[in-house]
């Protein structure tokens, strides 16, 4: 990697799209209206959104000179070709099946191959893919690598555990697992990437068994540059070299588009075995779309055609990854705790560490998002006990999340360093009176996903520094 302090970003602004920062006294009325959860405030009432890195992107000149170019025909579009040749050379499968987003990749796949009681094992499921794992009866099994709990700086955390998947086999067989996968970059476990050697191992182990290989590929140019940097033998290796290597090893790819695909919106399958592709193909007809156009306009497939060849350029990747890597730093200078090495996609925050006065059971990491809204009109998302904890249906105990982190993911070619560098500035305003951060309680949740709809109170005023 290139040594520089403050990377610059390798394109210039040719359209602009306003943000607007509210009064803090608006700032509290909104998060209070929203009963202090952001994702219930809305988007123009936030000035910097780091809620999620999905569909949130800019499109390049090129790709939106593309979205000119869609050819809106129902069936067999000259889009659908341009879309399908690219996921085929850079994916290396021959079946490509285009679908919205990459829930309905999942949702196809497991409809199809997964029998009910059986395991689907993965380094770590995102929460779609646990969703409709569950869903259609299966288990979700993750086997993170032993480091990834570890707050060392090592690189490629987000390994699967390669010991643990072949005794899993062993002592479940093959025949009751339906797939291994291999999510890279390792959203759910700090947008950490996985290694080749690891990717290799996984590989072998499946061969062995006679078991399918699928990655869930959302940021797999990402994952590729972390390769090329930190793995040495791939060094000399360009990122699409890399990026095929990871996909000749395996059976299928899912992909959410919105990520790496650097569109608004897509997703797709790619495999090689026709008999599956006639079974997805058949339910998707039923549920998403014709096959050469699975939900998307032609216009998206020509974006993503072009969008997937621009992720793979070194000096995006570079920047992009260099720009996480600042905006840890600035984060860390701030006195905030993160998870270390920054990953791909985000600078996670350790609010359990940051405010150890809060008790996991209300929620520091909803106490620094909302304290993050209303010192900055910053929204990020808590990945925490209010996520992921709860009562247990099978006990009726409270269950807490294993770390309380609040997430800032960062949109591609959105942002500027500027912007990263007024986020830390609010970060550390915040540090300075952090004993003021009270925690929360849920006045009202659903059954499921709870963090998306519930409504929270303070047990404490929030305004206390006004
Ligand atoms: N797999 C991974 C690794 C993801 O991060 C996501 C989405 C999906 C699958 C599902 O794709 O949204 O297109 O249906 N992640 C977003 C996020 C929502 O904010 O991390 P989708």
């Amino acid at each position: 990697m290139k040594n520089r302090r403050q990377p610059a970003e390798p394109y210039r602004i040719k359209s602009v799209e306003p943000i607007r920062l509210l009064e803090r006294p608006e700032r509290l009325e909104r998060i209070r209206a929203a009963n202090f959860n952001l994702f219930k405030v809305d988007a123009a009432d936030i000035f910097i959104d780091l809620l999620t890195d999905s569909g949130t992107g800019a499109m390049s000149n090129r790709q939106w000179a593309a979205l000119m170019m869609g050819d809106e025909s129902y069936a067999g579009a000259v889009s659908f070709r341009h879309f399908e040749s690219t996921v085929q050379s850079i994916f290396r499968k021959r079946f490509v099946i285009p679908c919205h987003q990459g829930r309905v990749a999942e949702n196809l796949v497991f409809s199809t191959i997964l029998k009910k009681g059986q395991f689907v094992l993965n380094n770590t499921h995102f929460d779609t893919t646990k969703g409709n794992v569950l869903h259609k009866g299966g288990i979700p099994i993750d086997l993170p690598c032993a480091q990834a709990k570890s707050n060392d700086p090592i690189p490629f955390k987000g390994n699967m555990d390669t010991a643990r998947l072949e005794e899993f086999i062993k002592e479940h067989g093959p025949e009751s697992i339906a797939m291994v996968m291999m999510t890279v970059t390792n959203n759910s476990s700090g947008g950490q990437p996985v290694s080749l050697a690891n990717i290799h191992e996984t590989a072998e182990i499946c061969r062995r068994y006679h078991l399918p290989f699928f990655f869930d590929a959302a940021r797999f140019a990402e994952n590729s540059y972390f390769i090329k940097r930190d793995e040495p033998e791939y060094r000399d290796k360009s990122i699409r070299e890399i990026a095929g290597e990871m996909f000749d090893l395996c059976d299928g790819v899912m992909m959410s588009a919105k990520k790496d695909g650097l569109a608004n919106m897509g997703g797709f399958i790619a495999i090689n075995d026709e008999r599956l592709y006639q079974q997805v193909t058949e339910l998707m007809i039923l549920i998403e779309g014709y096959v050469t156009y699975g939900g998307l306009a032609g216009r998206d497939l020509e974006v993503l055609a072009v969008g997937l060849e621009e992720v793979l350029d070194y000096d995006y990747l570079d920047f992009r990854i260099a720009q996480t890597q600042y905006f840890g730093e600035k984060i860390k200078e701030a006195g905030l705790p993160i998870i270390e090495p920054t990953g791909g996609h985000a600078v996670f925050i350790d609010a359990g560490r940051f405010l150890p006065h809060i008790p996991a059971e209300q929620f520091p990491g909803q106490g620094l998002a909302v304290a993050l809204y209303v010192e900055g009109g910053i929204r990020t998302v808590e990945i925490g006990s209010l996520m992921f904890g709860g009562v247990d249906p099978l006990t009726g105990k409270v269950v807490n999340a294993p770390r309380e982190l609040v997430r800032m993911a960062l949109p591609r070619r959105v942002y500027t360093n500027s912007h990263l560098d007024y986020i830390a500035e609010v970060a550390e305003q915040i540090a300075e009176h952090k004993q003021s951060i009270p925690g929360y309680r849920v006045i009202k949740e659903s059954q499921f996903l709870r963090h998306f709809t519930c409504d929270l109170a303070a047990m404490a005023p929030v305004a206390a520094r006004a």
